[in-house]
């Protein structure tokens, strides 16, 4: 065991490197750093945190850190960068499972002799932690099933779910004042488990009823709750590391939330009370005949228009992760600039499934940063563009969402792409994106379809440059 100065400065130094960590991921350029901060940080606080106070039992504990890191990279190894937002989510649910199993351990802790007003504080600690836990662990469950599709991602809506909401967080805190006052009598555990209870219906109820469109938001949600049942838990066990850790993702994953709301023009109310959206996804909504005819067109005649333009931006979106075509896009990139082809990227802010999937794949296929620009950044700019090619999008460049306000995605800002000379959409088919609405993109008089995937299509695009 090491000595308790040691556990603090090694907390602080912990502390500092999620701090850099936070602001390192916000950049593009700096990410990568960013990275090794919140390792090296997270290294520090787990030695610490094992060799300090926390367990004379070793074997169980070297034992259960063997299994957990082993499931942990295995799972992290297997995932696809698509399936990113299904594995935070589920990793998600463990935070709040962990934060209702150390409430229940604490509560139920034999040599735990907090008296008077200390234990009253310390219960409702407990009481918070198990709350925001379950409803944490229930809601990112749900999350994970409807991201990876084994849940319909329609919203469930339930008769009066308002009420039925609001019934149940007054059953909560009415067991909550029962729980402080018979745990004070040496009780406590029946109002505990009830809420317990209700904490997860709650949590399954909140989550179902939001659509398909709304679900980066929940995550992100879910992310933030994660942190404050995290912070939860570090109040329970006393530990101030945990405490200032949880709180800076509980407060990064609610300003994340916010950006997003914003990016899609939603109130962060809104989505919470749910209703929106749809299944979407895989929704094989053929073209309807009323939205016309859609101009097909072929690689070799998209090669031409690409090498024949000045102003290129290309907008890629989930089909170009699915189709893993992010290292073609950079290779025609090289040789459209070789040719002095401007070329740009436009990243609409919850393009792909997660926050930053563009840029991530992007960075992996080493584009350089500065041709890669935000929705905002590029938005004024299409009426100078001479081709845009939009690779695996369909939400984020769909007028629908500035012309229908009242559809899934209305008021969203999308990338203004009809504004430029001429749009290529590459997609396999004529189904609908993530949210399920058709796009009239597709019909528009200056778009032509480059149908396909999107690797296979830019291969040969490549060929004929
Ligand atoms: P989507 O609207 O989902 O459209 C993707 C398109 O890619 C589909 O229409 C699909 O059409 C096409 N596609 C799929 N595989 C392909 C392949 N191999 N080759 C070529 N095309 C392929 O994606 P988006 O435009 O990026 O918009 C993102 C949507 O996801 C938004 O609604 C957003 O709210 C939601 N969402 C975002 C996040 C975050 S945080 N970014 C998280 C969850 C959900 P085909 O099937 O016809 O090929």
């Amino acid at each position: 065991m090491i000595n308790a100065g040691i556990i603090t400065v090694s907390y602080i130094i912990a502390t500092i490197l999620f701090i850099l960590a936070l602001g390192g991921l916000s950049n593009q350029e700096t990410a990568r750093r960013g990275n090794w901060y919140g390792i090296s940080g997270m290294a520090i606080a787990l030695i610490a945190t094992v060799l300090g106070v926390v367990t004379q039992h070793y074997v169980i504990l070297m034992t259960a850190l063997v299994i957990g890191g082993a499931i942990g990279l295995m799972a992290a190894q297997r995932v696809q960068m698509t399936q990113m937002p299904e594995l935070v989510a589920i990793l998600h649910s463990l935070v709040g499972l962990a934060a209702v199993a150390v409430g229940f351990a604490n509560f139920l802790d034999a040599e735990s002799h907090f008296e008077g007003v200390e234990k009253t504080i310390h219960d409702i600690e407990t009481y918070l932690g198990i709350l925001i836990g379950a409803v944490t662990f229930s809601g990112s469950v749900i999350a994970f099933g409807k991201l990876s599709g084994r849940i319909g991602g329609a919203p469930m809506l339930l008769p009066a779910r308002h009420w039925l909401n609001l019934v149940m967080l007054l059953m909560v805190i009415w067991f909550g004042r029962e729980f402080v006052l018979q745990s004070a009598a040496g009780g406590g555990i029946e109002p505990l488990i009830v809420m317990t209870v209700i904490s997860l219906l709650f949590g399954i109820h909140m989550v179902m009823a939001i659509g398909g469109a709304d679900m980066p938001v929940v995550v992100s949600m879910l992310n933030s709750y994660s942190g404050w049942a995290a912070a939860a838990t570090g109040f329970m066990l006393s530990n101030d590391l945990l405490i200032v850790t949880g709180a800076l993702v509980g407060s990064s994953g609610a300003i994340l939330s916010y950006i997003m709301c914003r990016a899609m023009n939603r109130k962060f109310l809104h989505v919470i009370a749910g209703g929106f959206g749809t299944g979407g996804g895989t929704t094989a909504a053929a073209a309807s005949g009323e939205q016309g005819e859609v101009d097909p067109i072929e690689s070799e005649e998209t090669a031409e228009l690409l090498k024949g333009a000045k102003e290129v931006m290309i907008i890629p979106g989930y089909g170009m992760a699915v189709a893993q075509a992010q290292h073609i896009v950079y290779e025609i990139t090289q040789a459209l600039r070789n040719k002095g082809v401007n070329v740009r990227f436009g990243i609409h802010p919850v393009a792909g499934r997660m926050p930053g999937h563009m840029n991530v794949l992007l960075a992996e296929a080493k584009v350089p940063y500065d041709i890669v620009f935000e929705m905002d950044e590029v938005n004024e700019d299409f009426p100078d563009v001479d081709v845009s090619l939009v690779i695996g999008a369909n939400d984020i460049v769909n007028p629908s969402a500035l012309e229908d306000l009242d559809g899934p995605i209305g008021g969203m800002p999308v990338l203004e792409c009809w504004k430029g000379k001429v749009t290529i959409v590459m997609k396999r088919s004529m189904a609908t994106g993530y949210a399920g609405v058709q796009n009239p993109l597709f019909f528009k008089e200056n778009t032509r379809m480059l149908f396909g995937d999107a690797r296979e299509s830019l291969d040969r695009v490549f060929k004929a440059i």
